[in-house]
């Protein structure tokens, strides 16, 4: 997460106890409040009488359970907190382990740590549970992590037990790129290490688990990140309308030029306003709630993103998010689940499992399905436009939720890795513009021709066979007597395009300028055919809303990615693989299918020349005008 902070003792720090079943993490806690003093009147001595009753020691899981206890019958309390304090400041555990809704909340981003504790059995060492959440810590992005090596009592307090279990975790953090601040040998039950060092582990000089805990730095809310906040509510007061939120990283001050996403609506803050204080403030910072009124009145709602404008989140409504799956039932490609992003929410598709992480191995696997428990990276698609910000640019909004009904089912981080940036300006940059009109009609050029013109849109891998086709379908036209041209990707990216690469702007920009000149072509009568990938859809669809209505044929020249991979007539895929290429489309990059193309040509069970017959007949159909009269002197 960004910045620590060092605002000094006394300021309040969030914790999180987290490993495997029965390593002892309710011990720990129970004890940690007895010595810190920390235990409310009367609840030792009732742990006491209860563990005695049972014929036990000094039982100090109970002190949760008693804890558990309340809060079943206390419906109003939030007593799934727990506060304890050291001489150098109070902590709260957030979400006690045990609590049904434990990994949810740490998931959803309920309870927000700033730092964790780990636990592991000296006996056991590294269980499944303790690898699952240590990922999940990382996943989150949270980087202050003690590891407790716990019952050292079992093992005889023996420095080499610690060592061997201080190996297998130590590797296991390693390989997630998690460093722990510590690594403390301890028995929970009888207290060793916990506030004071352990005589009978006199091998051990490390800190203790509450040195450990005084060592991590709170986190302060990101105030030098660009300024979010996520609307919460608008508020009508007389004739006046605030906008309600809590700013989430950044600043924001009156006069600032302010957007909202992902309508893009622009407005200038005219005032500030804090509940509670009796001047008005003239800017809010990371952390505080905030009311918002406008110089001007502009639709605003519940989910809208406020930035700044030169530093807007990402307008897309398809993105990759790396989820840690909760549900009973199987996330699966073609569910749709109701989407949490900060205040917004709306239904999205799994659209691509990516891969998925085993979180025990760290092994990356193909699969069509997650359960419970699985790590995944998966592409989601929405019908509606959604502001994202990078989980890696910005904790704050950068994380997602997924219901399923009621139900959390998954949590995650958003990346913005493949996807372009679809804000853009609405109209052409000039003003002052005024179409012209031809003289001439598309009937007129299309008798004379004795086809109409129309763009046919090749997509898909590279290596699916586009080129190739489009190139011997361009023959065969022209053969016919028609008026035919093929513009490739490899060859306008020589020259119209040169300034472009392969970023998914680029693509965009790509394939926007094909489509307005393959339009053009069109217009000017001719049969224009385009082999680029044009991975994204949304662009191919631009392209079609550039053609004449009906002029516009979009043919999937289909191949999968194995095939394509084998055929790799330029090496390009072989350079991919190795690293030598990046976003390369299908190894690195997205492409999306055509989900209703006019013509599909599968080049995987149809030859160059089957399907160049497929191609031409199908054009040779829709285009050829039959009966074509004589006199075509004017062109009208
Ligand atoms: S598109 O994605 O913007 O539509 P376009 O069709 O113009 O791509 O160009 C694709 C061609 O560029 C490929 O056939 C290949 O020869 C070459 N190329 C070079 N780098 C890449 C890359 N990173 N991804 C895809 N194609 C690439």
């Amino acid at each position: 997460m960004t910045g620590y902070s060092h605002t000094g003792p006394g300021q309040q720090l969030q914790i999180v106890v987290v490993g495997h079943v029965d390593h002892g993490k309710s011990t720990l806690i129970g004890r940690l409040l007895y010595d810190t003093d920390s235990l409310p009147d009367g609840k030792y001595e009732e742990v006491k009488a209860v563990s005695e009753k049972r014929g036990m020691p000094m039982e100090w899981s109970f002190v949760l359970d008693a804890f558990q206890a309340e809060r079943d019958q206390a419906i109003t309390i939030d007593t799934t907190q727990i506060w304890f304090r050291t001489a150098a400041r109070p902590y709260v555990i957030i979400d006690a382990p045990g609590h049904r809704e434990f990994l949810k909340n740490m998931i959803s981003g309920a309870a927000l740590a700033e730092a964790a504790l780990l636990v592991v059995d000296a006996e056991e060492g590294v269980r499944e549970q303790s690898r699952r959440h240590a990922y999940l810590l990382h996943l989150l992005g949270l980087r202050q992590v003690a590891v407790v090596v716990n019952k050292m009592d079992r093992v005889g307090y023996a420095a080499e037990r610690f060592h061997e279990v201080k190996q297998e975790i130590s590797a296991y953090l390693d390989s997630i790129g998690l460093t722990p601040t510590a690594i403390v040998p301890i028995s929970a039950r009888h207290g060793d290490n916990l506030a004071r060092p352990s005589y009978k582990m006199s091998w051990y000089d490390g800190p203790t688990v509450l040195t450990a805990l005084d060592g991590f730095h709170p986190i302060s809310a990101p105030s030098d990140l660009p300024l979010r906040i996520p609307v919460q509510d608008v508020y009508k007061f007389d004739d006046r309308r605030i906008i309600a939120g809590r700013v989430e990283s950044g600043q924001i001050s009156v006069d600032d030029q302010i957007v909202f996403s992902p309508s893009n609506r622009i407005a200038t803050v005219k005032s500030l306003e804090a509940w509670g204080s009796p001047q008005p403030p003239i800017r809010a910072r990371a952390g505080q709630p905030v009311g918002i009124t406008l110089d001007e009145q502009v639709f605003v709602e519940r989910g809208d993103i406020i930035s700044h404008v030169s530093s807007a989140p990402v307008l897309s409504n398809v993105f990759r998010a790396t989820l840690f799956w909760l549900g009973h039932a199987p996330l699966a490609v073609g569910n749709r689940y109701r989407l949490k992003l900060a205040t917004d929410e709306a239904w999205v598709t799994v659209e691509a499992i990516e891969h998925t992480i085993d979180t025990q191995t760290l092994a990356d696997e193909d699969a069509d399905h997650v359960d419970r428990n699985g790590v995944a990276e998966v592409i989601l698609r929405s019908t509606e436009m959604l502001s994202l910000d990078a989980y890696r640019a910005n904790p704050a909004t950068g994380r997602c939720v997924l219901i399923d009904g009621y139900e959390t089912v998954a949590g995650g981080t958003v990346s913005l890795e493949g996807y372009p940036d679809q804000r853009r300006q609405k109209g052409p940059k000039s003003e002052n513009l005024t179409a012209v009109e031809h003289l001439l009609t598309a009937d007129g050029r299309g008798r004379r021709n004795g086809h109409r013109g129309a763009v046919v849109w090749f997509t898909g891998l590279s290596g699916a066979g586009k080129s190739t086709l489009a190139m011997q379908v361009e023959q065969r036209l022209f053969a016919l007597g028609m008026q035919v041209y093929v513009l490739d990707g490899d060859n306008v990216r020589r020259g119209l395009n040169r300034d472009l690469g392969f970023a998914p702007e680029d693509r965009v920009e790509n394939i926007r300028r094909v489509g307005e000149a393959a339009a053009l072509f069109a217009d000017a009568g001719v049969i224009v055919i385009t082999a680029f990938i044009s991975p994204y859809r949304g662009d191919r669809d631009k392209a079609r809303e550039a053609a004449a209505e009906d002029g516009f044929h979009e043919v999937y020249i289909k191949a999968d990615l194995e095939t394509c991979e084998q055929r790799d007539p330029k090496g390009l895929y072989r350079k991919a693989r190795a690293g030598e290429i990046k976003e390369f489309t299908g190894i690195s990059a997205p492409y999306e299918p055509p989900e209703t193309a006019e013509l599909v040509v599968d080049t995987m069970t149809h030859d160059v020349e089957a399907s160049v017959d497929l191609i031409v007949d199908y054009i040779r159909d829709r285009l050829v005008i039959r009966n074509r009269p004589t006199a075509v002197a004017t062109g009208r």
